[in-house]
């Protein structure tokens, strides 16, 4: 974890928050390379679960709502840790955390525990009282649940259909640290997928292998992925069953997604509080029914470190330590570097054409600073999968190496195919397939 930490406050993935003032506990930024990791997290999960479906549709709902949103669904009542305090230092720990009945930290006796509810309270509009109390969302499903007649009026879908959505959450967590795995302010990928009664377990079925399939397809190892049961007195208050997706994080076996069976606890919940029919007109069996559903959650920042650990690799060579970050080409941040061997003047009007080039289509990195060996070693350490390099020759034969990032294998290309073959090649096309007038280059020995 102090290697993926470090590395990540060095290059710009992930700072802590207001760090000139101390830093916000359990609050972290995402820098230049990081928002683009975490943005490319977020489209691979809407590309796989909204636009590669015909059953899902999307939503955006309001962070603020309605304060009795959080009464129907029991978040005001029971969404609380019990805690407990020290008597000698003062400090306060989660009471199912504790081993021995001591303070961890200096041996105390501890209080008798008490619920402590996780919502963040704010207030909405210019007066202070219990009126105006609202609550920062602790996650995202419950926007999906009150607009489900909206979405079904609007779209016109049929069962079995679900709403994704992701987006921030908020939760006052008494156990913090352990980096961006637990934090306060996070963000959310969830889906309610609504489904007639008795088909619950099939779907539920279904989403739990899609769900664990989604990492495993963009690189994650399958023997750091499993699965874990909630045993009976686990489970939430609303669930009927749930699967933890668990990842072996540098820190032990963690969930990274649960997938819940909800059964129809939170329509009826907000139909019974709001007064409203949030029932399912059938028009085959033309019988109203209230829908249950299926919810595959996900932690937007722990598949973030997820992806991190997993890509995460050194190799010794004879320049010493070669950081790598063997990410999915989908989800690194820099697609492509462009690097003239050197800054001579003559390199930087083809240096610059061809940048301008390839930047229309990703995210591209120009680097002139420094030796091409170093320049080669800091983009492995950030992921990108592909640099190109403009040397002297290319002058003459308008031609450029590709290097890739794992096994630093290189083709020289024409450069009118050069977007062309980076599209293929970040699409998955093997390296040793050469476009029109390509070379293998070095590093295919073997
Ligand atoms: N709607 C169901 C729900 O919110 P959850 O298990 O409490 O279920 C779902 O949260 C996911 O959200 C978790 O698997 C985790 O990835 C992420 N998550 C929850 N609390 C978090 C926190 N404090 N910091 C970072 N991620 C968190």
């Amino acid at each position: 974890m102090d290697k993926l930490v470090s590395l990540c406050k060095r290059r710009g993935f992930i700072f802590p928050s207001s760090e000139i003032y101390g830093g916000m506990g359990a609050c972290y930024d995402y820098g230049p390379l990081g928002v683009e990791l975490k943005n490319n997290v977020k489209k691979a999960w809407w590309k796989a679960v909204v636009q590669q479906r015909d059953d899902m549709v999307g939503l955006d709902a309001s962070i603020l709502m309605h304060p009795q949103v959080w009464v129907a669904s029991g978040h005001v009542e029971g969404f609380a840790d019990p805690l407990v305090d020290c008597k000698q230092c003062k400090q306060r720990w989660r009471a199912d955390h504790i081993k021995d009945g001591k303070c961890p930290a200096c041996g105390g006796e501890l209080t008798e525990s008490r619920m402590f509810n996780l919502m963040f309270k704010t207030c909405v509009g210019p007066v202070e009282d219990e009126a105006s109390v609202a609550y920062l969302r602790p996650e995202t499903a419950q926007g999906i649940f009150v607009n489900f007649q909206n979405v079904l009026n609007s779209t016109r879908k049929k069962l079995p259909f679900g709403i994704a959505q992701m987006g921030k959450s908020f939760r006052n967590e008494i156990t913090t640290g352990n980096f961006i795995f637990r934090m306060r302010e996070f963000e959310q990928m969830e889906i309610e997928y609504f489904v007639r009664p008795g088909t619950d377990e099939q779907w539920f079925k279904h989403w739990v292998e899609e769900r664990f399939n989604w990492y495993t397809n963009l690189g994650i190892k399958k023997d750091n992925l499993r699965l874990r049961q909630h045993a009976k007195d686990e489970l939430a208050h609303y669930a009927r069953a749930c699967y933890d997706i668990e990842y072996l994080f540098p820190i032990g076996w963690s969930e990274i997604e649960g997938i819940a069976n909800r059964t129809d606890f939170d329509l009826k919940q907000h139909a019974k509080f709001s007064g409203k029919d949030l029932s399912y007109f059938d028009e085959e069996t033309k019988e109203h029914t209230i829908p249950y559903v299926i919810e595959p959650s996900a932690g937007v920042d722990r598949s973030v470190l997820a992806f991190l650990a997993d890509s995460y690799d050194e190799e010794k060579d004879k320049e010493g330590l070669r950081v790598i970050l063997r990410l999915h080409y989908a989800l690194a941040p820099i697609k492509v570097a462009v690097l003239p061997l050197s800054r001579n003047e003559k390199l930087l009007p083809i240096s610059r054409e061809v940048y301008n080039s390839l930047r229309n289509c990703w995210m591209v990195q120009y680097d002139d600073a420094q030796s091409i060996g170093r320049r080669y070693r800091r983009q492995d350490e950030i992921g990108t999968p592909f640099c190109v390099t403009i040397d002297f020759q290319s002058l003459e034969d308008k031609q450029v190496t590709i290097r890739e990032r794992d096994k630093m294998r290189q083709i020289r290309v024409p450069i009118e195919v050069l977007k062309s073959t980076l599209e293929a090649k970040l699409n998955g096309e093997p390296l040793d397939i050469l476009p029109p007038g390509g070379k293998k280059w070095l590093g295919f020995e073997g």
